[in-house]
């Protein structure tokens, strides 16, 4: 489909836009075109009436070669319009500040998988190439800018027909196996944009990843899982929790039996929500949250390489359920007060985080944890050192004990 069109219709000043397609022209022909998220957006915003909220950064393709681009760019703008150049030669990509708008370019390239869910290979190539090797055909659209100020629309698998039916497709049958971060993606789309995943293309995940292993197996060692099941995994699923509508694109996933790209035990586990809507309130890392359900957390975690420190949390988190089993839960802890509690749990040192995360698998004793975690833990002694020093206690072991029995006796006044 080829529509010719204005490009005032976008929400950033279309001179900006005329401007870098006169310096691709005067380089050397190579066409310039606005891709992506951009695009998509802006089309759904001409149908729904300005409703949708635009993407804060541009994304522009180009037919030629990056570095010559990017020099002329430079003589065209000036230092004062154009900041933050950071050239990547070697990849053909390029993000700067243009007028405080953010721009990032890249060289119209053609990917091929050496085998699936690997990084792509990547070729210099047309913009159509370029459009191909796209997840979602609402993404696989782009505005060819004129230095006229005309734009002329490429949209080679229909996108624009599927923003109508608000409906994200696949682009071909392999899309999934090439790359199963697109299934996050998908989800994440899904709840920001309220589209729904096509029938095809849901049938391409499920057959996908009932097809699963790729090369790699659970099981196998965690550094030879290829990027899509590991790194870029987990970049798209901190762009769901911290961006996007979660509660809805981790249902979508459930639905779509996607889970079971992290781990069986997720797809199946009914309590999903109620734990990270906990995990929310107590203000926990949600992928950290999220992991903890899974049959082997600590595995997961290495796999998708998640913080250190919250790889530690989980590691912590098994000892402390083991400890709630053969410690506690076998005891008479319903009737333990907030001093037996407080110190059972400070006597072991339980790291409040991995407490806090105890808490969302809603164990049986979930009260008092919350308490320890919300209330006990914060108590402090009701007298001061500097107080205690005065009444003749020397500075020391002895002042320490001072104030910690200051502290407990504090707590065991409480309810
Ligand atoms: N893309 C893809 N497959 C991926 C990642 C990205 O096909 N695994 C393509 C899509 O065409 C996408 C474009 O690269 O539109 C840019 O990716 P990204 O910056 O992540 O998304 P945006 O298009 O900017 O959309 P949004 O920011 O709204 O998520």
């Amino acid at each position: 489909m080829k529509l010719v069109r204005s490009l005032d219709f976008l929400d950033i000043s279309s001179d900006l836009i005329i401007d870098l397609a006169l310096q691709a022209k005067l380089l050397d022909h190579g066409r310039l075109a606005l891709v992506g998220g951009a695009v998509r957006d802006a089309f759904l915003s001409d149908l729904c009436s300005g409703a949708c909220q635009r993407t804060p950064d541009l994304d522009f393709v180009y037919e030629g070669d990056m570095n010559l681009f990017c020099i002329r760019l430079q003589a065209y703008f000036g230092l004062q319009r154009m900041q933050q150049l950071r050239l990547h030669d070697h990849f053909g990509t390029a993000t700067l500040q243009l007028d405080s708008v953010r721009i990032d370019l890249a060289s119209a390239r053609l990917e091929t998988y050496p085998s699936p869910a690997e990084n792509p290979l990547v070729v210099f190539s047309s913009l159509e190439n370029d459009l191909s090797r796209r997840d979602f055909t609402v993404n696989a659209m782009a505005l060819v800018v004129n230095a006229d100020g005309d734009s002329e629309l490429l949209d080679p698998y229909g996108g624009s027909h599927h923003l109508i039916s608000r409906e994200l497709v696949f682009l071909h049958d392999e899309s999934v196996s090439e790359d199963p971060t697109r299934v996050i993606r998908g989800a994440r789309y899904a709840a920001r944009l309220g589209f729904s995943l096509g029938t095809q293309s849901i049938r391409q995940v499920k057959s996908t990843l009932q097809l699963w292993p790729w090369s790699w197996r659970f099981g196998d060692p965690v550094d030879l899982v290829p990027p899509a099941l590991g790194t870029r995994l987990r970049m798209e699923l901190e762009l769901l929790f911290n961006n996007e509508p979660w509660p809805q694109a981790l249902s979508s996933l459930q639905d779509w039996s996607a889970l079971s790209l992290l781990d069986q035990n997720l797809q199946n586990d009914s309590l999903l929500y109620p734990r990270l809507r906990c995990a929310n309130r107590l203000q926990l890392p949600l992928l950290c949250a999220l992991l903890s359900a899974a049959a082997d957390p600590v595995a997961l975690s290495q796999r998708l390489q998640i913080p250190g420190q919250q790889q530690r949390w989980l590691e912590e988190l098994l000892l402390f359920r083991r400890w709630l089993e053969t410690d506690v839960l076998i005891t008479s802890w319903g009737e333990w007060d907030a001093l037996q509690w407080t110190c059972s749990l400070e006597q072991e040192c339980w790291t409040p985080e991995v407490v806090a995360l105890s808490i969302c698998d809603h164990q049986v004793c979930w009260r008092p944890l919350l308490r320890w975690w919300g209330r006990w833990r914060h108590v402090s002694a009701e007298i001061t050192a500097s107080e205690l020093i005065n009444q003749g206690v020397p500075p020391g072991p002895r002042l320490g004990d001072e104030l910690h029995k200051s502290r407990l006796q504090a707590i065991e006044r409480m309810r």
